[in-house]
Protein backbone atom coordinates (compact mmCIF):
# COMPACT_ATOMS: atom_id res chain seq x y z
CA UNK A 1 0.00 0.00 0.00
CA UNK A 2 1.13 3.68 -1.10
CA UNK A 3 2.88 5.39 1.96
CA UNK A 4 2.12 9.16 1.84
CA UNK A 5 3.46 12.48 3.23
CA UNK A 6 0.35 12.57 5.71
CA UNK A 7 0.82 9.10 6.72
CA UNK A 8 4.58 9.73 7.53
CA UNK A 9 3.82 12.94 9.36
CA UNK A 10 1.12 10.90 11.80
CA UNK A 11 3.18 8.02 12.46
CA UNK A 12 6.54 10.61 13.15
CA UNK A 13 3.55 12.56 15.36
CA UNK A 14 2.48 9.35 17.03
CA UNK A 15 6.27 7.86 17.90
CA UNK A 16 7.29 11.14 19.55
CA UNK A 17 4.17 11.34 21.77
CA UNK A 18 4.98 8.07 22.79
CA UNK A 19 9.03 8.12 22.90
CA UNK A 20 10.56 11.61 22.27
CA UNK A 21 14.36 11.41 20.95
CA UNK A 22 16.47 10.35 21.51
CA UNK A 23 14.44 7.18 22.49
CA UNK A 24 11.92 7.32 19.49
CA UNK A 25 15.09 8.15 17.09
CA UNK A 26 15.52 5.29 15.65
CA UNK A 27 11.99 4.35 15.15
CA UNK A 28 11.48 7.77 13.56
CA UNK A 29 14.41 6.43 11.33
CA UNK A 30 12.48 3.77 10.34
CA UNK A 31 9.00 5.56 8.82
CA UNK A 32 11.47 7.82 6.85
CA UNK A 33 12.87 4.60 5.47
CA UNK A 34 9.84 3.41 4.87
CA UNK A 35 9.35 6.69 2.85
CA UNK A 36 12.25 6.47 0.78
CA UNK A 37 11.68 3.11 -0.59
CA UNK A 38 8.09 3.41 -1.36
CA UNK A 39 7.74 4.47 -5.03
CA UNK A 40 4.18 6.64 -4.35
CA UNK A 41 6.03 8.90 -1.90
CA UNK A 42 8.96 9.42 -3.84
CA UNK A 43 7.36 10.32 -6.85
CA UNK A 44 4.80 12.83 -4.64
CA UNK A 45 7.41 14.65 -2.41
CA UNK A 46 10.82 13.96 -3.95
CA UNK A 47 10.70 14.00 -7.54
CA UNK A 48 12.38 15.51 -10.49
CA UNK A 49 10.39 18.75 -9.94
CA UNK A 50 11.81 19.19 -6.52
CA UNK A 51 14.89 21.32 -7.51
CA UNK A 52 14.92 24.18 -5.03
CA UNK A 53 18.03 23.48 -1.81
CA UNK A 54 15.13 23.63 0.24
CA UNK A 55 12.02 22.87 0.43
CA UNK A 56 10.09 22.64 3.62
CA UNK A 57 7.07 20.26 3.37
CA UNK A 58 5.49 20.10 6.11
CA UNK A 59 5.82 21.48 9.68
CA UNK A 60 3.93 20.33 12.51
CA UNK A 61 1.65 22.39 14.40
CA UNK A 62 1.88 20.56 17.52
CA UNK A 63 5.35 18.99 18.17
CA UNK A 64 7.48 21.71 15.71
CA UNK A 65 9.24 19.37 13.88
CA UNK A 66 9.76 19.56 9.97
CA UNK A 67 10.17 17.40 7.34
CA UNK A 68 12.34 18.85 4.56
CA UNK A 69 13.61 17.72 0.72
CA UNK A 70 17.20 19.07 0.40
CA UNK A 71 18.49 18.77 -3.15
CA UNK A 72 22.23 19.10 -3.66
CA UNK A 73 24.34 19.65 -7.09
CA UNK A 74 27.46 18.69 -7.41
CA UNK A 75 30.22 17.77 -4.99
CA UNK A 76 31.11 19.40 -1.29
CA UNK A 77 32.32 18.61 1.69
CA UNK A 78 31.15 20.41 4.46
CA UNK A 79 32.95 21.04 7.84
CA UNK A 80 32.11 19.70 11.17
CA UNK A 81 28.64 21.04 12.53
CA UNK A 82 25.95 20.77 14.97
CA UNK A 83 22.27 21.55 14.68
CA UNK A 84 22.19 24.29 17.29
CA UNK A 85 20.00 22.18 19.94
CA UNK A 86 17.70 20.41 17.44
CA UNK A 87 17.88 16.89 16.26
CA UNK A 88 17.74 15.71 12.89
CA UNK A 89 17.42 12.89 10.29
CA UNK A 90 18.95 12.75 7.11
CA UNK A 91 17.08 10.73 4.80
CA UNK A 92 19.24 9.35 1.48
CA UNK A 93 16.91 9.45 -1.37
CA UNK A 94 19.52 9.89 -3.80
CA UNK A 95 22.93 9.51 -4.56
CA UNK A 96 25.87 9.16 -1.67
CA UNK A 97 26.29 10.89 1.42
CA UNK A 98 30.19 10.23 2.83
CA UNK A 99 29.35 11.13 6.61
CA UNK A 100 31.93 11.48 9.34
CA UNK A 101 30.83 11.78 13.01
CA UNK A 102 33.13 14.06 15.23
CA UNK A 103 34.08 13.79 19.61
CA UNK A 104 34.34 16.96 21.35
CA UNK A 105 37.59 17.70 22.91
CA UNK A 106 37.29 21.06 24.39
CA UNK A 107 34.33 22.79 23.81
CA UNK A 108 33.41 26.67 22.51
CA UNK A 109 34.61 28.83 24.87
CA UNK A 110 33.65 32.77 24.35
CA UNK A 111 35.19 33.52 20.97
CA UNK A 112 37.14 30.24 20.83
CA UNK A 113 35.04 27.31 18.50
CA UNK A 114 34.78 24.09 19.92
CA UNK A 115 37.41 21.86 19.31
CA UNK A 116 36.20 18.28 17.52
CA UNK A 117 38.08 14.89 16.27
CA UNK A 118 36.45 12.40 14.14
CA UNK A 119 35.31 9.36 15.43
CA UNK A 120 33.53 7.55 12.75
CA UNK A 121 33.35 7.73 8.76
CA UNK A 122 30.29 5.91 6.82
CA UNK A 123 28.22 6.07 4.05
CA UNK A 124 24.85 6.69 3.62
CA UNK A 125 23.13 5.47 0.41
CA UNK A 126 19.41 5.27 -0.95
CA UNK A 127 16.67 4.31 1.45
CA UNK A 128 18.69 4.63 4.39
CA UNK A 129 18.04 7.24 7.52
CA UNK A 130 20.55 8.11 10.04
CA UNK A 131 19.48 10.19 13.58
CA UNK A 132 21.58 12.91 15.09
CA UNK A 133 20.59 13.86 18.53
CA UNK A 134 20.50 17.70 19.35
CA UNK A 135 24.57 17.97 20.23
CA UNK A 136 25.75 15.61 17.13
CA UNK A 137 28.74 16.79 15.40
CA UNK A 138 28.33 15.34 11.94
CA UNK A 139 29.93 16.39 8.74
CA UNK A 140 28.42 14.97 5.53
CA UNK A 141 30.48 14.51 2.02
CA UNK A 142 29.79 14.01 -1.54
CA UNK A 143 31.15 13.33 -4.58
CA UNK A 144 28.52 13.80 -6.94
CA UNK A 145 24.98 15.32 -6.50
CA UNK A 146 22.33 14.17 -3.87
CA UNK A 147 18.76 14.12 -2.55
CA UNK A 148 17.52 14.03 1.00
CA UNK A 149 14.52 14.00 2.77
CA UNK A 150 15.82 15.58 5.92
CA UNK A 151 13.28 15.42 9.32
CA UNK A 152 14.57 18.41 12.10
CA UNK A 153 13.07 18.62 15.50
CA UNK A 154 13.05 22.08 14.82
CA UNK A 155 12.77 24.03 11.91
CA UNK A 156 16.85 24.77 11.21
CA UNK A 157 16.20 27.95 9.75
CA UNK A 158 15.23 29.32 13.03
CA UNK A 159 18.44 28.00 15.10
CA UNK A 160 22.06 29.03 15.40
CA UNK A 161 24.30 26.78 15.39
CA UNK A 162 28.06 26.41 17.71
CA UNK A 163 31.23 27.71 16.17
CA UNK A 164 33.48 24.39 15.44
CA UNK A 165 36.87 23.47 14.00
CA UNK A 166 38.70 20.11 13.94
CA UNK A 167 41.66 20.08 16.52
CA UNK A 168 43.92 18.86 14.05
CA UNK A 169 44.14 22.77 13.00
CA UNK A 170 45.52 23.88 16.61
CA UNK A 171 48.93 22.20 15.72
CA UNK A 172 49.31 23.74 12.29
FE1 LIG B 1 23.95 18.50 9.43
Amino acid sequence: MAYTLEQLTDDIRETLNAAPVPAGGEAVCAHVERALKDETFRRENIGPDKTEKRTVIYEDPQLGFCVCVHVYEGAAHTAPHDHGGSWAIYGQAEGTTEMTDWRIVSPADGDKPARVEPVATYKLTPGMAHFYAAEAVHSPSRDHSTKLIRIEGTNLDHVTRMAIEPAEKESA
